[in-house]
């Protein structure tokens, strides 16, 4: 099995290609993986923003659409950005009431303070210079925009975390050999060492212009929530 992480040159074509094969059973691992989880934690993602409706929302790396779809439910304008064509069309095949675009979360093709939320589900390791892609994100959100990132996490708890380990390092592996890719499926747990630990990623929002960084753990530790506002 390779657990070779990519290196930052090559990181973003390498994950790019990565999500365009597994892109027809991604919602279905998710589910398998999360044991059907991860759509409360979605909800709970978005109860962070306090959406209005008509307000202007970015998904960022919106994958296959369900971050964006339970914002449209909640009558916000989404607008929902990925550099995956696979995992775009899937989220096509949704129709889902959002603008889809295909474009780098590093290079946004939007004008300054032209959202009013943002929010981002799993994509925080997967992107080559995390720092730049807030940097990108803080220029499109206008003065007082909320965010909310959903990421995997690792449990504080010394017993936890050695179950957390057998589960994301051997089962979802598994998972993903018998349903959808080994190779794909082995980078997710490896990918987590991409993550800044808690503090530096609330210094890397405040240099990027977001203060009130607020932190919520979910699943035992396994999975966290971090909202900000855009100063
Ligand atoms: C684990 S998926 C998460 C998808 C979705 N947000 C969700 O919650 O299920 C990560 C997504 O990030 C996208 N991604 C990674 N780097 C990106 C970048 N630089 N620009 C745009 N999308 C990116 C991938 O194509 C993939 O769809």
């Amino acid at each position: 099995m390779d657990l070779r992480l990519p290196a930052a040159h090559e990181k973003a074509r390498i994950v790019e290609h990565m999500f365009n094969r597994i892109s027809g059973r991604y919602d279905l691992l998710n589910r398998v993986i999360s044991l059907g989880l991860d759509r409360a934690w979605r909800r709970r993602t978005i109860a962070c923003l306090g959406l209005k409706p008509g307000q202007r929302l970015l998904d960022l790396a919106c994958g296959t659409g369900d971050l964006s779809e339970l914002a449209a439910r909640a009558g916000t304008q989404v607008v929902g950005v990925d550099f995956s064509q696979g995992m775009l069309e899937q989220a096509e095949a949704r129709e889902i009431d959002a603008e889809l675009l295909r474009a780098d979360a590093a290079r946004l093709p939007f004008a300054d303070r032209s959202f009013d939320a943002m929010t981002c589900g799993f994509a925080l390791r997967n992107f080559a210079d995390l720092a730049v892609v807030f940097h990108e994100t803080a220029r499109v959100l206008k003065t007082g925009a909320r965010i909310a990132l959903l990421e995997v996490d690792e449990p504080a708890n010394p017993l936890v975390a050695s179950l957390h380990r057998l589960y994301f390092g051997r089962l979802v592996p598994l998972a993903g050999r018998l349903l959808s890719d080994r190779a794909a499926y082995s980078y997710l747990p490896a990918s987590a060492s991409y993550l800044p630990s808690r503090e530096k990623l609330r210094e890397m929002l405040e240099d990027a212009g977001f203060d009130d960084v607020n932190h919520q753990r979910l699943a035992a530790g396994a999975v966290q929530i971090v909202s900000a506002t855009r100063s």
